[in-house]
């Protein structure tokens, strides 16, 4: 009798750190005879990779998971599995909260969900919450494209930002060696991949627990220095990385950037706020005025570079006048992209626990104001793509008109033009741009 093999689902919430964690547990799951299904109501095995930045991303994952608990009661051999950021906050909480669990695995543990699940089907339900030396990977990722993919360099963060549940998800940061990435990255290159992004939640920070330092007291291990390390890798055209941290931030990054032709001119750097005193009851350790400092450095090595970053409005204590110094900040650099959102108070960090909270009409008001002046910053930043050429990498059809491909610029801006995909996916195409819109752009072939 042949088996008829198992098949899993995998929803997944949050960052690109959450994204790529999916694909390697998906490329351990195919290792070990799983499908891939689409409906996960025709999976044996549904994964929830979960996000817990803010309290709205953590209802939904509930949402999702009671639904498929109820299922379980007809089908007792469905495996239930819940990872990633709720799972490591909530631990054995989470087995109280909905029993039908049968492994609860913090994001340290992606790359061991072999082990676990084979304790599973032992007959325990497991909780993988503690703290661990993340292992080194040693799968093959299922990834979601064939041209661009994503290259994990640190794990975890060292920060302390008053309001963020990162640290106490993801644990401290561990730095994997320049060899390993540089392996990986030569992998994708030699499968025909184009693109990399390099990720760490504070990508400044690669290198810090490496061992190692120069004459002049500086790590050998840094961005920096990984970025000339990997920058020849055969096949791979492009070079990103994400998330940067205006703390940390150097010059010799900003060189570096300018210098390497493979490394794309966008940066996402996020500033949480134009305001100094908020920016010292966030632990952010930086002013506003050098945040700006680094964005006039950027523009002055690479003056069309598109910036993106991240900010959060209506912070416990945060005055009209202090989110006007956000307004301020946005009017004055005319970001490219920018993810906004409400204050949410997160259990475990400082900031929760303060008295200052603003009302939820409050920071509503503030995040549509600032979405407004967002809206129209992007429209104007994407005039100056208008009638210009562009390198577009193709990744895929536009789903909505499937005469076009699409992709992006090196500056990130997703761009559609008319083509095949059989023929166009994965190639560099130079595209002259005939639309623009605030977040992206139309063109023809060139
Ligand atoms: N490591 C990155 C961002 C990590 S979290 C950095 O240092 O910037 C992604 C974004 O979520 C943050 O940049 C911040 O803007 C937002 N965020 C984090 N905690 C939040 C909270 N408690 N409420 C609202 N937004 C939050
Ligand atoms: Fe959170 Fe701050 Fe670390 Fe970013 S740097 S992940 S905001 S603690
Ligand atoms: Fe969310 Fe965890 Fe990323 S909390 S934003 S999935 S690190």
């Amino acid at each position: 009798m042949i088996a008829t093999p198992r098949r899993y689902h995998i929803t997944t919430f949050g960052c690109q750190m959450n994204k790529a964690d999916s694909e390697r547990m998906a490329g351990i799951l195919e290792d070990m005879g799983f499908q891939w299904s689409e409906d996960p109501n025709d999976a044996s095995l549904i994964l929830y990779n979960t996000c817990t930045i803010r309290d709205n991303a953590e209802q939904k994952v509930y949402s999702y998971l009671g639904r498929q608990a109820k299922r379980k009661h007809e089908e007792p051999d469905l495996t239930l599995i819940v990872a990633g950021c709720v799972a490591q906050q909530e631990g054995d909480a989470l087995l109280r909260r909905v029993p039908e669990l049968d492994l609860v695995m913090g994001p340290q543990h992606a790359n061991r969900l072999k082990d676990l699940l084979e304790a599973v089907f032992d007959g325990n339900q497991v909780v993988a919450t503690e703290g661990i030396n993340i292992v080194e990977d040693i799968t093959k990722p299922r990834r979601d494209s064939k041209v661009t993919a994503w290259v994990n360099i640190i794990y975890g963060c060292n920060e302390r930002c008053t309001y963020c549940v990162v640290p106490n998800v993801r644990g401290i940061e561990q730095s994997r060696t320049p060899e390993a990435i540089r392996a990986e990255m030569e992998e994708l290159g030699k499968q025909g991949y184009k693109e990399i992004t390099l990720l760490g939640q504070n990508i400044d920070a690669y290198g810090r627990d490496l061992p190692g330092v120069t004459e002049t007291g500086r790590h050998l291990h840094t961005l920096t220095d990984l970025l000339y390390f990997v920058h020849d890798v055969p096949g791979i055209e492009r070079i990103r990385f994400a998330t940067s941290h205006p703390r940390y931030f150097t010059k010799r990054l900003i060189r570096a950037c300018h210098e390497l032709p493979k490394v794309c001119e966008h940066f996402h750097i996020p500033f949480q706020s134009g305001d100094n005193d908020i920016l010292k009851a966030m632990a952010r350790g930086y002013t506003h005025q050098k945040y700006r400092s680094i964005i006039d450095k950027i523009r002055e090595y690479m003056p069309d570079a598109a910036i993106s970053a991240d900010a959060i409005v209506g912070f416990p204590g945060e005055t009209e006048a202090q989110f006007e110094n956000t307004m301020k900040l946005v009017e004055d650099i005319g970001f490219d992209q920018l993810n906004t959102a409400a204050y949410s108070p997160r259990p475990g960090t400082p900031a929760a626990l303060w008295d200052s909270q603003l009302s939820e009409e409050v920071k509503s008001d503030r995040l549509q104001r600032l979405n407004h002046l967002v809206g129209v910053k992007a429209a104007a930043r994407s005039q100056r793509y208008s009638g210009r050429i562009e390198e577009v990498l193709v990744e895929d059809q536009n789903p909505k008109n499937l005469h076009q491909v699409m992709g992006r610029t090196r500056g990130n801006r997703l761009t559609f033009f008319d083509g095949d995909i059989g023929a166009l996916k994965g190639e560099l195409v130079k595209v002259q741009i005939t639309e623009v819109r605030p977040f992206s752009l139309t063109g023809i072939v060139v």
